[in-house]
């Protein structure tokens, strides 16, 4: 994937050179006609306005640096330098004195390519960045858990307009098994909530967005991926104080009912424009009342966390597209492109998602099919996706009142058991629908990637594949599933349980 979002980001890079080419000769022309009608006017003197031609000629953007900040041995600076075209150098840093001749080694062993562009050092990157401002184009961050602590220096080493490309591995901190945790190293409260690997990206992206500013600097996302046992996120770094102003609305905390799936964003900041003024003010507040007007229940508060778009959709398309037209590039192919289906249908406005399972398990009542319940969504005039970042979620801009509706008349046709009184499922069912919902199937039910036929979640790829008990442990009979044996082929895991399983085995 990250070789994919590299070859995109040297295409777009060059497509705004020739941008930035065009509009300088534009310029250019201007002036020299302006110069002209000064020279043939009453001044006389010339005016040195014009800007030097010569890079105005040059129509090839400058081939770029690339910094591995935590390379172990190298793998990806090799990768990188070998694969994609127009690169013109990889720095591959490691602390490590050991992975660091490993990394030479593997230079000398990958060919000329290799030899000329990637130069193994050793070095603690966040020293290394601090002091090598804006130097490189695109900076990787692959570090063991969190990156939290390599993000101060790196948003600092990157050019303007250069990109950030970050994993985060630590998820049981980002999905709020110790939201107190994921403060200290993130700046946010993460919440156990079904939507928990979305939250993880949007809390990543936050944190970036904080320290950028530090700087005068912020961030644009291309690309944010909540894959198998991590997350990785790709942005695009630029300093400008005028946009810095508008980061408070791109952030929000989030209110999560305990009892029901109801949650609520509050947004930090809100930008109004007046005339030709544009005034920013704090988020209007609160969005919430003090108990949840579904089930009654209190809110646990989250966040802040980025609420803004993920993902640059048209970027992500062409990324998509690309990969497809070099299908034999990428060993990957069926994996990237599952993903990329998935991102590129995602309601890009809407944070956040809400499972139909888990919507069905707190009504304790058997769950409408994707199908059936999408169209609901739709007849009742509001849009629905799915997400990348869990098979059973879906976004949809209808507000929790239309969902719980749906849910109602579903119930209605499809009845439940009686249950205690006072449970959200009791007090949610206790009230009428106000819409009828209206389960025909609608144009647009099913997604785009399902029409085609294009998987959106593979299975995992072999047997014993992922992350296992930490070295030494015994392994015991509950750490099957962890293991794939039970569960091989079957993608369709609670998040917030999966996490809860890996934290279980250490990991
Ligand atoms: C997860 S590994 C990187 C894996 C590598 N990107 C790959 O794809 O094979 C993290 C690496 O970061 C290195 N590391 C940890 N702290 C560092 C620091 N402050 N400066 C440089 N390297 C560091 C470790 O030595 C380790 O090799
Ligand atoms: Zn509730």
């Amino acid at each position: 994937m990250s070789i994919a979002v590299l070859r995109s980001f040297i295409a777009k890079r060059q497509e705004e050179h020739i941008a930035r080419q065009a509009a300088i000769k534009a310029r250019n022309s201007k002036a020299a006609t302006e110069e002209v009608v000064e020279v043939n006017g009453s001044a006389g003197e010339t005016s040195t306005k014009v800007e030097a031609t010569s890079s105005s000629e040059n129509n090839i953007a400058k081939p770029i640096r690339v910094l591995e900040a935590l390379a172990a041995s190298g793998l990806r600076a090799l990768r990188y330098a070998r694969e994609v075209e127009g690169i013109a150098s990889v720095l591959a840093l490691d602390s490590d004195k050991v992975a660091v001749e490993a990394c030479a080694r593997n230079i000398k062993l990958n060919g000329s390519v290799a030899a000329s562009k990637v130069e193994a050092q050793q070095a603690d990157s966040r020293v290394y960045m601090l002091t090598h401002e804006k130097q490189f184009d695109v900076v990787d961050l692959d570090p063991y858990g969190s990156p939290s602590i390599f993000l101060d220096s790196a948003v600092q080493t990157i050019a303007d307009g250069g990109m950030l490309m970050c994993t985060a591995t630590d998820m049981a901190v980002l999905c709020g098994n110790n939201g107190e945790v994921c403060y200290s190293k993130y700046g946010s409260y993460s919440l156990r909530a079904k939507y928990c690997h979305e939250m993880a990206l949007r809390i990543l992206l936050a944190t970036i967005e904080s320290h950028a500013n530090r700087y005068k600097r912020h961030i644009v996302p291309v690309l944010s991926l909540s894959v198998d046992f991590y997350i990785r996120v790709f942005v695009r770094i630029y300093t400008s104080a005028n946009a810095m102003k508008q980061t408070p609305s791109k952030l929000a905390y989030v209110y999560q009912c305990v009892g029901c799936d109801n949650f609520c964003l509050q947004p930090l900041g809100r930008i109004v424009q007046k005339n030709n003024s544009t005034r920013y003010l704090p988020g209007l507040g609160p969005t919430v009342q003090q108990q949840c007007e579904h089930c009654g229940k209190n809110f646990n508060m989250g966040g802040p966390m980025w609420a803004a778009p993920i993902h640059d959709t048209e970027w992500v398309s062409a990324i998509l597209s690309q990969v497809c037209e070099a299908k034999k590039r990428y060993p990957a192919f069926d994996k990237i492109h599952s993903i990329l289906t998935s991102v590129s249908e995602e309601l890009i406005d809407v944070p956040l998602y809400l499972s139909i399972h888990e919507l069905s398990a707190t009504l304790k009542c058997t769950p409408p099919s994707a199908i059936v319940f999408r169209s609901a969504v739709l007849n009742a005039g509001y849009r629905i996706s799915g997400t990348h970042a869990s098979p059973l979620g879906f976004k949809t801009d209808a507000p929790m009142e239309v969902i719980w509706d749906i849910m109602r008349c579903w119930v209605k046709e499809h009845p439940v058991k009686a249950q205690k009184e006072e449970t959200p499922g009791t007090i949610i069912l206790s009230k009428e629908a106000k819409l009828q919902a209206d389960f025909s199937r609608a144009r647009g039910a099913q997604s785009k990637a399902q029409m085609k036929g294009v998987a959106r979640f593979l299975p995992n790829p072999e047997e014993n594949w992922g992350p296992k008990v930490r070295a030494g442990r015994h392994i015991k009979p509950k750490h099957g599933n962890l293991l794939n044996t039970a569960t091989e082929g079957k993608s369709f895991e609670n998040p917030a349980e999966s996490d809860d399983k890996q934290k279980e085995a250490g990991l």
